[in-house]
């Protein structure tokens, strides 16, 4: 029953409210509703109605084939229509624009229907990978260029075996400059309903290809196909190809109809007319082919958080602190070489932002500063990693050059996965403008928190982009754990997102793209001329429509959100562990596993995964009989008042810990947030074997 396919995606959250997944509504089976109905009949009733009730029930059936049968390719009635408003011009021009900025070390072929007719020059593939993997039955008067021509450094793919551990507590961290190849990663690891990868498995080759099973490896014969993390040498393996001369695919002909530059094969918008030519600047060409540090591109993880702080972010924080390469063992004047990553937190206050308020930033960081879960993160010593922005939406529209002249035009500001959501239009919106009560601001804030809710969750859906589009980056929704080092992510240039659990569409609770990218322009201006939607589904949608797909790579689900498919009802003959059926078994470890997250702790949680999301559950405690920071003396004034909130029936002066006040058995919320905890108070090093320093 519960691997039937037949699913209905309704809506989908963000903070503070329902889980972020699809709230699915299980269809009744179809098979079974005509004959209860026909069985009712009485017998008397004459031939004709019988013949009636048949009908009705043969129809009944239809119905519900039609409305949940075809569900997989379509989500909302909206999205049948194309939403294209690029031709092929423009689509050309930011596939050429990505590659040639060394944004597509990828070897997916590119769609025919672009109709490239000239080879394509990559400098972010060896030229040897793209040859080998050109079929050999394409036949030779292929009509379209399909595979770009590398002109990339050599990759040297490291075997697993061949790192001899030297501190077997502990893994290796990764060398930097050490790149996954997402390629393999999807090969090894991409679900498909009866003939896919499991997770399980998909989390071994995880493991054992970054050497995160170190001393403990209990494999012999370690596979080469498992080698997905590579480094790239320092010299490009063939000369850079003059673009001047574009060498023409010979015999070819002119996609589809013969024209050098025709939109047919393409279905545009109905009612909009072709963008004009993309205003891109010169690709990115990557200056330094060492991959290790680029002032340019900063390793920047957004995250972005409404209302006040709690424990969710203050667990993703800690996860951050726990597994990235920070250097936070070394003393402060040890400084490295090496890229550290940051944390880039967003803040968003709400409808008090739309007022100029000079004292805006300080009051974000009074409020920080006094806040229990937060202040830990203020301290000097992580000012380099973790910093705090005060989200503006209007300053955020207003920086981006797609969005900058028709934002405060459009009727529909929040509109998603192809929903209006209900807002009076064609009002001009005015953010300095207090009194207007239509503005976008006290629209998306002081009517009700049930909408406030909602408009948070659209808004968070259109944030992740703007941040990606201006800054560059990762984005990650805050209800995620970081589980390992990022850096073999931070090697691989390309954006990509996470898939939608089993469907074919995007998940964009991890986002990573390049600073003003063309595929970033594509999406705004696609968006813009949609309603301003960037709900995932219609990202997918956008992308689908415009054969632009293999630029944002669809990563799948084990690497970011391992639980998912277990709790859509997928794998549970082979789940990883820890086996959740329900996202609520991770604060509610169900008591026959609830013996595991204390015995193997951080180390046996999805380990070989990059991080965990746990699909919100805002109002359920990590730690319900300890919740507080609980950080140790250095931080025991913000943690007293905390701890009298959450005890409010104890002595504070009698704050002793017993062990009888604890749940018995702890979740796995409750052990990792405690780990976490631990390598703050410096009674633990973190996952890589490091005491931090103060
Ligand atoms: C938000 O940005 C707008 C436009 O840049 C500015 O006028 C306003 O003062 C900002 N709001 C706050 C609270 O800083």
């Amino acid at each position: 029953m519960r691997q039937s396919p037949s699913w209905l995606p309704v809506s989908v959250s963000f903070p503070p409210s329902r889980p972020r997944r699809p709230r699915l509504r299980r269809a009744s089976s179809p098979s079974r509703l005509p004959p209860l109905h026909i069985s009712s009949l009485r017998r008397r009733r004459s031939l004709v109605c019988r013949c009636i009730a048949f009908v009705a029930g043969l129809f009944a059936v239809l119905l519900v084939v039609a409305l949940f049968g075809a569900e997989e390719t379509h989500w909302a009635p909206s999205f049948r229509d194309s939403t294209l408003i690029f031709g092929r011009e423009n689509l050309q021009r930011i596939w050429k624009w990505e590659i040639e900025s060394g944004h597509y070390p990828s070897i997916a072929k590119i769609p025919e229907r672009l109709g490239f007719t000239s080879t394509l020059f990559n400098p972010a593939v060896p030229p040897a990978r793209a040859h080998t993997l050109v079929s050999p039955f394409t036949p030779p008067s292929d009509p379209a260029i399909t595979q770009a021509r590398g002109y990339g450094p050599q990759r040297i793919y490291r075997i697993p075996q061949a790192d001899t551990p030297m501190d077997i507590a502990y893994p290796p961290r990764p060398l930097p400059g050490s790149t996954a190849d997402l390629d393999i990663i999807l090969e090894q690891c991409n679900f498909a309903p009866n003939d896919g990868k499991y997770v399980r498995d998909c989390l071994e080759f995880l493991r054992l290809g970054a050497n995160l099973d170190n001393g403990r490896r209990v494999r012999k014969g370690i596979p080469d196909e498992w080698s997905y993390v590579f480094h790239e040498t320092d010299t490009l393996a063939a000369p850079p190809p003059t673009p001047s001369t574009p060498t023409a695919l010979k015999g070819s002909r002119l996609f589809p109809t013969g024209e050098p530059i025709s939109n047919a094969g393409l279905v545009k918008k109905r009612g909009a007319a072709w963008e004009p030519l993309l205003d891109l600047s010169p690709p990115q060409v990557p200056k330094s082919l060492s991959n290790t540090c680029d002032p340019e591109n900063p390793r920047i993880f957004h995250m972005f958080w409404a209302g006040p702080f709690t424990e969710k972010p203050y667990a993703s924080l800690l996860s951050f602190l726990f597994t990235q390469r920070l250097d936070l063992h070394l003393n402060v004047e040890e400084s490295t070489s090496v890229c550290r990553p940051q944390v880039w937190l967003w803040i968003n206050p709400g409808p008090a932002a739309s007022v100029p308020n000079p004292t805006a930033v300080d009051d974000m960081y009074a409020s920080l500063k006094s806040n229990p879960w937060s202040t830990l993160f203020l301290h000097p010593r992580f000012n380099d990693v973790i910093k705090f922005k005060l989200w503006n939406t209007t300053e955020q529209l207003d920086a981006v050059p797609e969005l900058r002249h028709e934002w405060r035009n459009m009727g529909s500001l929040f509109k998603s996965g192809g929903y209006v959501v209900n807002m009076p239009a064609g009002k001009v919106h005015n953010a300095h403008d207090e009194g207007d009560d239509n503005s976008m601001f006290n629209r998306a804030g002081s009517k009700s928190p049930t909408s406030y809710d909602r408009l948070s969750v659209i808004l968070s859906d259109m944030v992740r982009f703007i941040l990606c589009h201006r800054f560059g980056g990762i984005y990650l929704d805050a209800d995620t754990l970081f589980l390992r080092d990022w850096e073999e992510l931070w090697g691989w240039k390309g954006a990509f997102a996470y898939r939608w659990s089993y469907h074919d569409a995007y998940n964009t609770a991890v986002l990573r793209m390049n600073k003003n990218s063309a595929l970033g322009s594509f999406l705004f201006r696609t968006a813009v001329k949609n309603g301003l939607d960037f709900h995932p589904m219609s990202i997918s949608k956008y992308l689908d429509d415009a054969h632009l797909q293999s630029l944002l790579f669809r990563v799948p689900d084990a690497l970011f959100d391992p639980a998912w498919l277990n709790t859509e009802g997928y794998q549970l003959d082979r789940p990883p562990a820890p086996f959740f059926t329900e996202f609520s078994d991770f604060f509610d470890t169900p008591a026959v596993d609830s013996a595991a997250p204390q015995v193997v702790g951080f180390d046996g949680f999805f380990r070989g995964a990059f991080s965990y999301h746990f699909h919100n559950f805002w109002s359920k405690p990590f730690d319900p009989s300890r919740n507080w920071p609980d950080l140790g003396p250095r931080f025991a004034e913000s943690a007293r008042a905390a701890r009298a909130a959450a005890r409010p029936n104890d002595d504070p002066d009698d704050w002793n810990d017993k062990v009888y006040d604890d749940k018995q058995d702890l979740d796995w919320s409750a052990v990792l947030k405690r780990t976490f905890e631990a390598y703050v108070r410096g009674e633990r090093p973190n996952m890589y074997g490091e005491w931090l320093r103060w």
